[in-house]
């Protein structure tokens, strides 16, 4: 289905768990990936859904997605190399994103180690 507008497209995303786990979704015009997959019944991980806390981190694996705000919870580094926010992440073609709570620790060193 396509939309109306310049950027107003349905995508379809392809997640990925780090267990091998995948699921599909259908994301709407100025829908973000966290909501679709929220109206799908599909679980991921979010806190604060304005982009400043980081859970919702996701990688990019193939595809183009916009985020709708500034996403404050990763460094440019970390979006140079594919980590998006979810809960900001419009898809603008269809994309494999590899998700779950693994992909944001990824980013945040342990104080333990
Ligand atoms: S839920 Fe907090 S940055 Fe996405």
């Amino acid at each position: 289905m396509l939309g109306q507008d310049g950027g107003g497209e349905t995508h379809a995303v392809s997640l990925r768990w780090r267990d091998g786990r995948e699921e599909s979704l259908s994301v709407g015009p100025d829908e973000t990936v966290v909501d679709a997959a929220g109206a799908a019944g599909v679980g991921l991980p979010y806190g604060c859904l304005y982009g400043a806390c980081g859970t919702c981190t996701g990688k990019l694996l193939s595809g183009d997605v916009e985020h709708a705000a500034e996403p404050r919870a990763l460094k440019p580094r970390h979006r140079d190399v594919g980590y998006v926010l979810l809960c900001l992440a419009e898809p603008r073609s269809a994309c494999r994103i590899e998700v779950g709570a693994r992909v944001q620790a990824d980013l945040v060193p342990n104080p333990w180690k």
